[in-house]
């Protein structure tokens, strides 16, 4: 039997844990899991909308670090998490992406000498002004176990010297999440409630520093915006970091009077699923709505310079277009001038929605080898 905690922190890390504590919870004879919510994420909009919409049974330890500089929040997390390791004595620990809680957790593990299996592993965007992309670095140098979604993820972790034997391709596990609740999104009236019943309406989600943090940015994302939607109405959840920068930049007045643009509170998972399944096109600084898109054949507009996950480029229904707003209308038209079965493309291999069985296999074949 082993016993594994499973992390959760952050938004985007709920659905990648939710397909694992499942398939834990199916193979009871093999497996005790424990959930540790370190609280990076405490509103109700952005974690327990999520663990009552995934099916996620409440964590058995809630940290409750809560906000502050990565620093801070890094530390908070190591220091709050390191006596719970102590306590419980894992035989695994699961981290899953590439927030301040995946690091954090997986650095305390590497000094008890506790085995780390880390979900997605491998991504990078190399672009080293994102936080995330240290935390990347960082966790799969520490990580005994490395779980990736896609064939570059390999390559990247094995020209960075990582051994073979620690990278197992087991595909992407969010993917899981979304078949399995694809069929119960379709109970949400969020399409009603919103008005946008027909496949004529765009999704827009943005968060990232780098776009929200600086006004001159947001304000071109903004322009953008301002003139797409005298063509399609926007649908736009916004995160707190992003209500926060648009309080503070004055934006809300310009926000209100682009009739078309429609600033809603986050969405939970079902409600945000049954608008973006729906949408003629989804605009995103998100990393895990690149995927999303790409496996329900949705076109995707990323605005950043780079993504971790070229994959959805290469096989799948996303474009990086940047954040100048000439470039993200222009791309946008083209996508809505273009018929929509044009965007029928394949999915990379393994995002299946069995990467959970296969992650489990992988963490049981390493105790056959050790
Ligand atoms: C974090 C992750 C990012 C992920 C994103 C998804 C890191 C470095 N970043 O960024 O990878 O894509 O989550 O959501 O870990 N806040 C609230 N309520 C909350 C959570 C946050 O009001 O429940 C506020 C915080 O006070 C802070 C801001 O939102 O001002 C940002 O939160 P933080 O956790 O620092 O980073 P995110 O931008 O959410």
């Amino acid at each position: 039997m082993l016993k594994v905690i499973n992390v959760v922190g952050a938004r985007p890390n709920f659905m990648k844990v939710a397909p694992i504590v499942e398939a834990m919870r199916r193979r009871a004879s093999a497996f005790a899991p424990l959930i540790v919510h370190t609280g990076q994420h405490y509103d109700e909009q952005m974690s327990d909308a999520f663990f009552r919409d995934l099916g996620l049974p409440r964590p058995d330890v809630y940290l409750g670090v809560g906000s502050g500089t990565h620093a801070a929040q890094t530390a908070a997390v190591m220091q709050a998490f390191e006596p719970v390791v102590l306590r419980e004595r894992p035989d695994w620990v699961v981290v899953v992406g590439d927030v301040n809680s995946t690091l954090a957790c997986a650095l305390v593990c590497a000094k008890l000498l506790i085995p780390v299996a880390h979900v997605e592993a491998g991504l990078r965007s190399r672009d080293r002004t994102m936080p995330e992309e240290i935390n990347r670095l960082l966790t799969d140098r520490i990580a005994d176990l490395l779980l990736t979604p896609s064939h570059d993820a390999d390559e990247n972790l094995a020209r960075e010297g990582i051994p073979p034997e620690r990278i197992k391709l087991v595909g992407n596990v969010m993917i899981d999440s979304l078949f399995a609740q694809l069929k119960r999104a379709e109970t949400s009236t969020v399409r009603e409630t919103l008005g946008v019943t027909g496949e004529d309406y765009a999704v827009v989600t943005l968060h990232r520093p780098s776009n929200v943090d600086e006004r001159d940015t947001f304000s071109g994302i903004l322009f953008a915006l301002e003139r797409l939607c005298e063509r399609i109405k926007i649908i736009f959840p916004a995160h707190p970091r992003t209500q926060k920068a648009i309080e503070a930049f004055g934006f809300y007045e310009r926000i209100a009077r682009a009739e078309n643009l429609h600033l809603i509170e986050p969405l939970g998972y079902l409600d945000f699923l049954r608008l973006y399944s729906g949408a003629r096109l989804v605009l995103t600084d998100s990393g895990g709505i690149q995927e999303e898109t790409t496996a329900l054949y949705i076109p995707c507009l990323t605005l950043r310079e780079n993504t971790e996950r070229p994959i959805t480029v290469s096989m799948g229904t996303n474009k990086i277009v940047g954040t100048d707003a000439d470039v993200i209308v222009s791309a946008a038209l083209e996508v809505l001038d273009t018929p929509r079965e044009k965007f029928s493309s394949r999915v990379p291999p393994l995002w299946d929605g069995h990467t959970a069985d296969r992650i489990l296999d992988a963490i049981q074949g390493m105790r056959d080898e050790g």
